[in-house]
Formats: C-alpha cells, sequence, structure tokens
C-alpha cells in the first residue's frame, strides 16, 4: 500500500513473493525501498546482490538518481528498468458531502459489490485489464495471459475480502461497465483497482466514480484517498487532476533476472 512507500523507518525487507512466484513459475521477491529511507544506495545494492530468486522486483523512489547506474555496474543479474509509477491522493477531510452523489450520478449507478458479483468482476477485469501496461508486461520472460490473469485474480480475492470495498458501476440499462477495489488502513483509503469496460469508455463513468469514491469515503471518515499508476497511463492521471487529486511522488520498478 501507499505507506510501504512513505514509512522511511521502515526495515529494507527483501521479501519472497510466492503469488508472482505460483503465476509465473519463477522464484520471485519483492524488496520495496521507501521515500526518504536512509539505507545507502551501496546497501540496496548489496541486498540485491544477495538475492536468489530468479526475478528480484525492485521499487525505489525515482530521485535515487543513480541507483540504476550503480546497480548495472555491481550486478550479476540481467536488469532493466519496467515502469515508472507516479502515486496520487486527495485530501477527503475539507470535503463538503453531496449526498446525492452518494447514490447516483446522473447516468451512472454505485453499489457495493459482494460474492454473488464474482463472475462479473472476473469479466470486466479480464477485458479491462488484457493490454493494460505495467511492469510486469516489459519483461520478455513472463507470459501475457498470466500477467492478465494475475489482474482477475487481485479483483477476486479482493471481492471476498472484507476489509476492502469493491464498488460496481452500472449503466442506465444496469449493464455492470466498470468497478473499482479499494483497501483501507486507518483514516487512508486506497484504490488498488479500477477500470471502465472499453464499451462504455470516454463518456464520463470513471469520473463519475471518483466523485462517487470521494463522496462516500468521506462520510466514513476517510480522511485521505490514494491511488497510483503507470506515467504512462495519461487518461487516467487526467481524470485523477479534474478530480482533485495531487501528485505525492514516483517510483521506478526495476526487474533483476538469474539465468538459473
Ligand atoms: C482510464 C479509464 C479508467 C478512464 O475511464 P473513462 O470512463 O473512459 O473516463 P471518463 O469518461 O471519465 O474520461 C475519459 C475521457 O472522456 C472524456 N469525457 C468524459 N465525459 C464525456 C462525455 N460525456 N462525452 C465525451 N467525452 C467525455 C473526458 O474528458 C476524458 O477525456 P481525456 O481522456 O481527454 O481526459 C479507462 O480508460 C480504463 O478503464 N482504462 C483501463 C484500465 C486503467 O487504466 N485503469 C486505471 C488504473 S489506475
Amino acid at each position: 500500500m501507499f505507506n510501504d512507500y512513505t514509512q522511511a523507518s521502515r526495515e529494507l525487507a527483501l521479501v519472497n513473493s510466492p503469488v508472482d512466484a505460483r503465476r509465473f513459475n519463477l522464484s520471485v521477491s519483492r524488496m520495496n525501498v521507501p521515500h526518504g529511507h536512509l539505507a545507502s544506495d551501496e546497501e540496496v545494492i548489496e541486498k540485491c546482490r544477495r538475492c536468489e530468486s530468479q526475478l528480484l522486483i525492485l521499487r525505489y523512489p525515482t530521485n535515487r538518481v543513480q541507483l540504476a547506474n550503480r546497480l548495472a555496474l555491481s550486478s550479476d543479474q540481467v536488469m532493466f528498468q519496467a515502469d515508472t509509477l507516479v502515486y496520487f491522493s486527495k485530501d477527503l477531510e475539507s470535503k463538503s458531502v453531496d449526498s446525492k452523489s452518494t447514490q447516483k450520478s446522473n447516468d451512472w449507478n454505485f453499489r457495493k459489490a459482494d460474492d454473488s458479483d464474482n463472475n462479473e468482476i472476473h469479466k470486466l477485469s479480464e477485458i479491462i485489464f488484457e493490454d493494460y501496461p505495467n511492469h510486469y508486461r516489459a519483461n520478455s520472460r513472463l507470459r501475457l495471459e498470466d500477467i492478465r490473469d494475475g489482474y482477475v485474480e487481485w479483483a477476486q480475492v479482493g471481492l471476498l475480502d472484507q476489509k476492502k470495498l469493491t464498488v460496481i458501476v452500472e449503466d442506465r440499462s444496469a449493464n455492470k461497465v466498470g468497478f473499482a477495489l479499494v483497501a483501507f488502513d486507518g483514516d487512508l483509503a486506497e484504490i488498488e483497482l479500477n477500470g471502465i469496460h472499453p464499451d462504455a469508455q470516454g463518456q464520463g463513468a470513471y469520473s463519475a466514480l471518483l466523485r462517487w469514491l470521494s463522496n462516500h469515503l468521506a462520510e466514513r471518515g476517510v480522511k485521505k484517498l490514494c491511488i497510483s499508476t503507470q506515467i504512462q497511463n495519461e487518461r487516467v492521471i487526467r481524470a485523477w487532476i479534474r478530480s482533485g487529486f495531487n501528485l505525492d511522488f514516483s517510483l521506478n520498478t526495476v526487474h533483476l533476472m538469474r539465468e538459473n
């Protein structure tokens, strides 16, 4: 979550990722370097060097401008930049709640999803994330179907998670055209996944979803709503800016591969 990258006091941890490992049939580790962390680039590099996994997914703040070059020079792993993530957030505290927009928004209806929406969430996430640009797709060793299925699984597991909220967007004919999966951490909420069916895009559904979520979450006492995406996902970033989100920080994702 957002907090993983803002808590500089956390110990740098190299962790196994069994979910990625099972999906891609590789040993996979991850390491996230938070903003303002005191570890030097050398310490980060040393940890990476000790990692024996076939794939290490490293995320670090973009202001560590020399880290990639240093890693490339000192690593016996094949290393490449896989994406740049931008993190945005919106302050919900000062927001006055418009009760009408928590119910309906002109052409769109919003409702909390439950277990019975599993098939719809499966179908929606499959089509929405079919060609979604992300760090996995930068890696030719990973199969595109497995990458897409990873998003589907994420959406489905999230739907069943009682601590999270899944919201479905319906059009006037009650067709399910989009969804958002929201996670919570104290008074902070983060949209983990969201999207609109390609046939319903460009008609304001997503902007309406952001409005509805902002109001609904403010009503629930959430103070800050966070979200992230790849820097090239210009359309979604424009929608956030229109909805009052601000840029907080950015991260590079690097993949380090071992031959074995
Ligand atoms: C990004 C995404 C969520 C946008 O959904 P959307 O419903 O098309 O978004 P909106 O309709 O609110 O806005 C899209 C565009 O349509 C325009 N628009 C909005 N209402 C409109 C209307 N009534 N008539 C014409 N155009 C309209 C907006 O101005 C916007 O223009 P822009 O792209 O030039 O900024 C959608 O493209 C998507 O699901 N993409 C794939 C998954 C993804 O990227 N998810 C986000 C990951 S963080």
